[in-house]
């Protein structure tokens, strides 16, 4: 079981001049804009239970003015709860002393914001060094410590250049070198991207994504971008109005979205682009074990079938079919199964995402088997399952209600 790294539960936030005494009418369920009118009063979050585990990408998403912000500006106590609690590393961070608190936010988390946030006045390297100084490192160490991350996310012969003379994408890398450089294990990203050129952006994100494979942070990111949420998120969570709406695998979310809020952010997303083979396989059905046309007959007649996957120690061989060992047993049934008895079946692997497989899908008259590095095969891609993709997000939620692992978020107070 992978232990939470933060822990969120039972949060409310309320802006406004008194917050406990309208906490009540939050809780009884009244609206964000009646509690506004009436008291002037925002609600900011309300209810947030969630639990954030090491070394995932954890997306925030939601419309602006949902909460995200709010949200993780507890997660480093830049925001003190109404109620409730946030532990990280099972530290209540409402206990932390003045001292503990200092500590806590130099080296457990840094942030990169959406612009950026770096000092005009300060070149590149000493951008990226400024977090490592107020952690009290020495001079020489936190020059070579920045230059190396410089060089880490592709900026090696920046280091003296300044803010200004770089391009957004560039400057946004000085914003990430300088969060990691300071080795905190969590990494909050609050519409990092954002004010990136889509191109930029999806370099961005890649890069996150290979950094990420290295070094193994626990990322917090917020973004409004679906798209971008469902390329980096490990888990998602969709906020509204302040209130968590859903909490799931980027899959799930896509395949069982919650409710029509959900469901507006899903609907233009590319459905065959965004989902993984691994989401839609089967486990193989019709597999067998033969060495030669004898042993492959004997268990294709026990599975009644006229084709099957054979997979031998060696791993995975081929599909074979019923026809072609009969006619090869004509010939010497005893003799091993050779390559040119297998049909011409193209392979896939689970992390290809369907579009890539969807010619040799549609093509093939088989289902295509799902074999991993090692060669074993780990499943079977129905075109039956491949056009369910496709269908309405309504019939497929209503079709898989059963196994629905996203978990709508039920209003306790109502
Ligand atoms: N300091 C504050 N005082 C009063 N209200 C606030 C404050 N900070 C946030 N809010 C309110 O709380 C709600 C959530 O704001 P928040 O900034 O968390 O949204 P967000 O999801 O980050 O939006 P965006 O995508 O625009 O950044 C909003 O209604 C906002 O007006
Ligand atoms: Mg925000």
């Amino acid at each position: 079981m992978t232990e939470p790294l933060i822990e969120v539960s039972g949060l409310y936030k309320v802006f406004g001049p008194k917050p406990a005494s309208v906490i009540d009418r939050v809780k009884n369920g009244e609206s964000k804009d009646k509690l506004l009118n009436d008291t002037g009063h925002t609600v900011g979050l309300k209810d947030i239970n969630l639990k954030i585990n090491k070394g995932e990408i954890f997306v925030i998403m939601g419309l602006s003015g949902s909460g995200k912000s709010t949200l993780i500006r507890h997660f480093n106590r830049l925001i003190d709860p109404t109620l409730g609690k946030i532990l990280v590393e099972g530290i209540d961070v409402m206990k932390l002393s003045v001292n503990e608190l200092v500590t806590f936010r130099r080296h457990k988390m840094s942030m990169v914001f959406q612009r950026f946030g770096l000092l005009p006045h300060r070149s590149v390297v000493d951008n990226v060094a400024y977090g490592l100084e107020i952690q009290g490192m020495s001079k020489t160490d936190r020059i070579a410590k920045a230059t190396e991350w410089l060089e880490t996310v592709g900026l090696k012969g920046y280091e003296n250049q300044y803010p200004a003379q770089l391009s957004g994408g560039q400057q946004q890398r000085v914003g990430l070198a300088r969060a990691l450089s300071t080795d905190a294990e969590i990494l909050l990203m609050d519409e990092a991207f954002s004010a990136l050129d889509p191109l930029i952006r999806s370099e961005m994100q890649d890069q996150l994504i290979s950094l990420q494979e290295k070094l193994h942070k626990t990322i917090i990111f917020i973004t409004h971008d679906l798209d971008e949420a469902l390329r980096l998120g490990d888990r998602i969570v969709i906020l509204k109005d302040g209130e968590l709406v859903q909490q799931g695998s980027p899959d799930q979310i896509l395949l069982h979205p919650a409710d029509e809020y959900v469901e507006a952010f899903v609907k233009d997303v590319n459905r065959a682009r965004a989902l993984t083979v691994e989401t839609v396989m089967q486990p193989p059905a019709y597999r067998i074990t033969a060495k030669t046309i004898e042993e492959a007959l004997v268990e294709m007649k026990r599975i009644k079938q006229d084709y099957a996957y054979n997979v031998t120690e060696e791993g995975y061989q081929g599909v074979v079919t019923k026809e072609s060992l009969l006619n090869a047993a004509k010939t010497d049934a005893s003799q091993s199964l050779e390559d040119d008895i297998y049909e011409e079946v193209p392979v896939i692997s689970a992390g290809s995402a369907i579009e890539e497989v969807l010619p040799d899908t549609m093509s093939c008259d088989y289902s295509l088997p799902v074999v991993d590095e090692d060669g074993n095969l780990q499943g079977e891609l129905e075109r039956s399952a491949v056009a369910e993709i496709f269908t309405d997000t309504n019939e497929a939620k209503t079709a898989s209600k059963e196994d629905l692992t996203v978990q709508p978020v039920v209003d306790k107070a109502s």
